[in-house]
């Protein structure tokens, strides 16, 4: 698969911001997946600035930390602060994965997501399918991965803050949309990023699976 380097971050917020400006304009009531963490901070700050209609947006987020959704740290925080509270979005629109699975699953499944946007992990997974989740997997609570617990601690102010376990969307769910973006920034994704695009499909490494989509456009800068 084609890994687009890009020259810098600014060049990765941008670039992918201009697929979700251009989404948002052919179709305004577009359904989006979106992803947390640092990979993105560019591209909803971009987002924010270029003003756009989000009044039919529906977004669904691709995973949350068990834990307090009012808490700083949490993934429902971390998007009100870096995009929701900042846009015409409307609140009820913007629906996070809850206990509640089936629920989540079939909310996603009525019509299809038009635009998933992906980040990476260290050890291959997307959202928090970590490695050895099934191609099938769905919605679902899960474990987070050593290497995970330890990629996040740069967030908490003590490890006892650190959650383990979270509720991710599953690989299928993720596949079944029909447009999906991988974004990946920073030297020490870049192994993964080849392994995962030019490797094995394999379970063993979560990100492998979009090789077997036909529509994936992956952006690395370092
Ligand atoms: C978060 C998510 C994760 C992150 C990945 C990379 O919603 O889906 O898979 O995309 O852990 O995180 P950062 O961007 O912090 O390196």
């Amino acid at each position: 698969m084609e890994i687009k380097v890009l020259k810098d971050y600014k060049e990765l917020s941008y670039t992918v911001a201009d697929i979700v400006e251009y989404q948002l304009q052919e179709q305004p009531l577009s359904r989006l997946i979106l992803p947390t963490g640092s990979t993105p901070l560019g591209l909803y700050k971009e987002l924010v600035n270029r003003e756009l209609d989000w009044s039919a947006v529906m977004t669904y987020n691709l995973d949350v930390y068990i834990m307090n959704p009012d808490h700083p740290q949490s993934y429902q925080t971390f998007m009100k602060e870096n995009l929701f509270n900042k846009i015409n979005i409307y609140p009820s629109n913007c629906q996070f994965p809850d206990r509640n699975v089936q629920l989540y699953e079939e909310r996603l499944k009525g019509i299809p997501v038009d635009l998933c946007i992906l980040g990476i992990g260290t050890n291959g997974h997307i959202a928090f399918n970590e490695p050895g989740s099934s191609f099938d997997s769905r919605t679902r609570v899960v474990h987070l991965d050593e290497q995970t617990i330890q990629d996040n601690s740069r967030f908490f102010d003590s490890v006892d803050d650190i959650p383990t376990q979270a509720i991710t969307m599953g690989l299928g769910t993720i596949m079944d949309s029909k447009k999906i973006v991988l974004m990946a920034n920073g030297e020490h994704k870049l192994n993964i990023l080849n392994v995962a695009m030019n490797g094995e499909v394999t379970e063993d490494i979560p990100a492998s699976i979009l090789q077997n989509h036909d529509n994936v456009k992956v952006f690395y800068c370092d």
